[in-house]
């Protein structure tokens, strides 16, 4: 981290604190809670190995303290007190033990180095009969004494208050943009290389100097048709005979926070090329319409009709855009929701309660997958994602229906190969519209 960047931090992390502070205060309180226990998790092992997936630690544990590869800590909240960090350092000969954690943060925390698990709970209260537990539970937590372990209420408001960003958490998902910025162009220049899905992937690790298991999500690289796969997920090693296109969906995480990045490249100045010049253009007409107040069912609907428009003024689909839209023939062509919330996970958490006591808002009765239906206020962060896929399942099951008839099947028959379009940026709810986090994160790496 550069140093301007720490400084930056340093400003802003006390106010993200006194935040945190104040909203959970109000969540235990409405709980009837003493104080907040929260854990970072633990690591697992393979069944019947020794070994196990990369460590990810829990978000709600996160949004106090960006410590991400420490299994087993923990922060205790009890209000009036300076919040605990309980941080383990263990008597390891196997792994190189941890460094005591020393940044801007720190100085915010009571922070308690401890070598074992039953060190961990002698540095927290010797009471903690008050106390809810938020965490992964564990075998030990059942002699821990704690008042509840996850009580749903308080994780509801908990989760719903986070849609709301301070501003060090806007800084945060800034710098990941910027990162994940340098591994989209490096990714970007492999495709045009002829790079296979793997090289594309290496090329996207090394600029954002990230390991994979760092990243908020496992990118998705297709190149030609499996770019059509919504999520992606195999990695050729063998370059594509001819590269014609690629979708990368892609984010870097950056202090626990992570970002979320699709674009899509023509590999020629082809009809798939337009098209995603024009799905690069309907894009930012979606950016352009955020502002707090608005629903988010509404936006995506709004988003339907316009990919719908797309659609039939391309001619991948005859007749009217409305129709394209109650024939249900937009949803073949796009089948996700168009954005989602954003943070300290990638489908960040609470993106459908209505209230902080965890009334959910439904989804739109036809758009079962929508991951976010709220209304937007200042400081939510979403994704922005439109898309056009030429998914072989979804067209084959319509193709015999009286709704096949209205695709223009010769037209599918050119993209296919192309295998589908998705733009994806992140955006921050300002007071009066939005901040793109992406887009200036690209540009800052354009020449002159
Ligand atoms: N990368 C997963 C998504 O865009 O939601
Ligand atoms: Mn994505
Ligand atoms: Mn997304």
């Amino acid at each position: 981290m550069s140093p301007h960047l720490a400084q930056r931090l340093a400003g802003l992390f006390p106010e993200h604190l006194a935040s945190l502070i104040r909203r959970t205060q109000t969540a235990l309180e409405a709980g009837g809670f003493g104080a907040l226990l929260l854990g970072s998790g633990h690591s697992v092992d393979h069944f019947r190995d020794d070994h196990g997936p990369p460590f990810k630690s829990h978000a709600t544990f996160n949004a106090w303290v960006p410590v991400t590869g420490a299994p087993g800590s923990y922060v205790h909240f009890r209000p009036g007190d300076r919040p605990m960090l309980v941080f383990p350092i263990a008597d390891d000969f196997w792994h190189r033990p941890a460094a005591p954690p020393s940044d801007y943060w720190t100085p915010h925390f009571d922070i308690r180095i401890v070598n074992s698990p039953e060190a961990a709970r002698a540095a927290l209260p010797r009471s903690l009969a008050d106390t809810a537990f938020i965490g992964a539970p564990f075998a030990a937590l059942a002699s821990w004494g704690v008042a509840a372990v996850n009580p749903a209420a308080l994780l509801l408001q908990l989760d719903h208050d986070r849609a709301v960003k301070s501003d060090y958490e806007l800084e945060c998902l800034r710098e990941a943009n910027r990162i994940a910025a340098r591994g989209h162009r490096a990714a970007e220049r492999c495709f045009r290389a002829g790079g296979a899905e793997l090289d594309i992937e290496l090329a996207f690790l090394g600029a954002c100097r990230q390991r994979e298991q760092e990243l908020p999500y496992n990118p998705i690289i297709a190149v030609n048709e499996a770019g059509s796969t919504l999520h992606y997920q195999l990695l050729t090693r063998e370059p594509a005979h001819r590269s014609r296109s690629l979708l990368i969906d892609a984010g870097a995480s950056f202090e626990a926070y992570g970002s979320d990045i699709t674009r899509t490249y023509s590999a020629a100045d082809t009809d798939f090329a337009t098209l995603i010049g024009a799905m690069d253009r309907l894009q930012l007409a979606l950016c352009a319409a955020l502002k707090p107040g608005l629903d988010w069912r509404d936006f995506h609907l709004d988003a339907v009709a316009r990919i719908a428009a797309l659609l039939t003024d391309s001619g991948i689909v005859k007749g009217t855009p409305e129709h394209c839209v109650q024939s249900g023939l937009a949803k073949v062509f796009f089948p996700h929701g168009i954005g989602h919330l954003l943070g300290l996970q990638v489908h960040d958490a609470g993106g459908t309660l209505g209230s902080p006591s965890g009334d959910q808002i439904e989804r739109p009765a036809d758009h079962p997958l929508l991951r976010l239906t709220r209304r937007l206020e200042g400081g939510f962060v979403v994704t922005v994602e439109p898309g056009i896929y030429f998914i072989d399942p979804l067209l084959e099951r319509t193709r015999g229906t009286p709704q096949g008839q209205y695709i223009d099947w010769h037209r599918v028959e050119q993209l296919r190969p192309f295998g589908g379009i998705r733009i994806e940026d992140d955006l921050a709810i300002t007071k009066s519209g939005s901040e793109n986090l992406t887009r200036p994160a690209f540009a800052a790496l354009d020449p002159g």
